[in-house]
């Protein structure tokens, strides 16, 4: 079987263990896949800094070159923010490529654009890194829950913010040391505001909503405030009231199900609450069902190698269904509700 041709645009955090795993797991990927993949070009900034176990041959600051080759069976999107990600998105659909991307701010601005772009050249659009780092989210919600009804999706959902709030809490650290320790651990977004102002919550707020909802939620849509006002003094006071607390992100389906809200803030979590004891860069998200009840998903929401495990994974399904001549599920927005940012709760 010919191999399958992989670009990779960015090579940062995420994209530097994409790159190492695709390297070390070639074998097993291979078998898991039914055919090779092969890592055929590399979009970085800085062509010339030095990054380990990347063919510097491979090398190209030329994005948009790359994914018109037309060769290519897949494009990992590991760049981030708006532009140029989503034109080389569309570009690399164009020519013949699915997607893989961990771009939570684009897809929850032009999620819906995107998905009709690959739909129309019947290509796959994936990303379940975009959520909650190595945490299967999306795809339980999209495929396993597939035939019951969620009502309720929450969390949390940022592992800065939840490392920087856990760090407060545990060892009295201040806001702005515990903000560099978590951008030097490969937590925080290229601007750290998207972090703590809650906009990349409010983002994955937005994608989830979609999904569990079968609806179109944008992130001007979700009701938002970050954690940079939370004090040292809010943390006594909450645990004087057996509290701690955590930036939550909320979604649910209105009770009369005629509408969805989405939401993100801080809030005062028991200590008793299992969310009070994810640690660090960790994310809890609870689904709650009419079936199932009510589930739990754990585990580390952020940091290069996390990351890189959900995008691998994505990477597999993909070039699956490229080899079975097939695409994913696809987006199910067929619900039309009106999406509020508080509703009525
Ligand atoms: P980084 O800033 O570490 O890496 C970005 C990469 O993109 C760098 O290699 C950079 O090149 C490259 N790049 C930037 N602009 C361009 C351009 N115009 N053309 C070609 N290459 C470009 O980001 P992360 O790896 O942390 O994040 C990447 C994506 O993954 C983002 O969408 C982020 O939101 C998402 N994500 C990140 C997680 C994390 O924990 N870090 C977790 C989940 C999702 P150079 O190396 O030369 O600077
Ligand atoms: N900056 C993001 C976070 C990366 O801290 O959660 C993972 O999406």
């Amino acid at each position: 079987t010919r191999p399958l041709k992989v670009a990779l645009l960015g090579c940062g955090v995420v994209g530097s263990e994409v790159a190492r795993i695709m390297t070390t797991h070639a074998d097993d990927l291979a078998q898991r896949i039914g055919a090779p993949v092969e890592l055929t070009g590399v979009a970085v900034r800085r062509p010339s800094k030095v990054r380990e176990g990347i063919d510097p041959a491979l090398v190209t600051t030329d994005a948009t070159a790359l994914v018109k080759r037309g060769d290519i069976d897949v494009v990992v999107e590991v760049i981030g923010g708006i532009e140029p990600a989503r034109s080389l998105i569309t570009t690399a659909f164009e020519h013949g490529a699915s997607v893989v991307s961990a771009n939570k701010a684009l897809l929850a601005q032009d999620g819906a654009a995107l998905h009709a772009a690959a739909g129309e050249h019947g290509r796959d659009l994936y990303y379940e890194a975009a959520v909650a780092g190595a945490i299967p989210l999306i795809r339980p919600l999209r495929e396993s829950l597939a035939g019951d009804k969620v009502n309720r999706v929450l969390g949390i959902v940022n592992g800065t913010t939840n490392f920087i709030l856990d760090k407060m809490d545990s060892t009295g650290a201040g806001y702005q040391e515990a903000l560099d320790e978590a951008t030097a651990l490969g937590y925080a977004e290229a601007d750290p505001t998207a972090d703590v102002e809650g906009f990349d919550a409010a983002a994955k707020a937005a994608i989830l909503a979609g999904i569990a909802f079968h609806t179109r939620v944008r992130l001007d849509d979700v009701h938002r405030e970050g954690m940079t006002e939370v004090t040292a003094a809010d943390f006594r006071s909450a645990k004087g009231m057996g509290c701690t607390i955590k930036l939550l992100a909320i979604c649910e389906r209105a009770r009369d199900g005629a509408s969805v809200t989405a939401r993100v803030h801080p809030a005062m979590i028991p200590l008793s609450h299992p969310l009070a004891s994810v640690r660090g860069a960790y994310n809890a998200v609870f689904v709650e069902s009419d079936a199932a009840g009510q589930l739990m998903f754990y585990g580390p929401g952020a940091g290069g190698s996390p990351t890189a495990s959900a995008v691998l994974g994505d990477l597999v399904a993909v070039c699956r269904n490229k080899l079975n001549g097939t695409t994913g599920p696809g987006e199910s927005a067929y619900a039309a509700l009106p999406v509020s940012p508080m509703g009525d709760v």
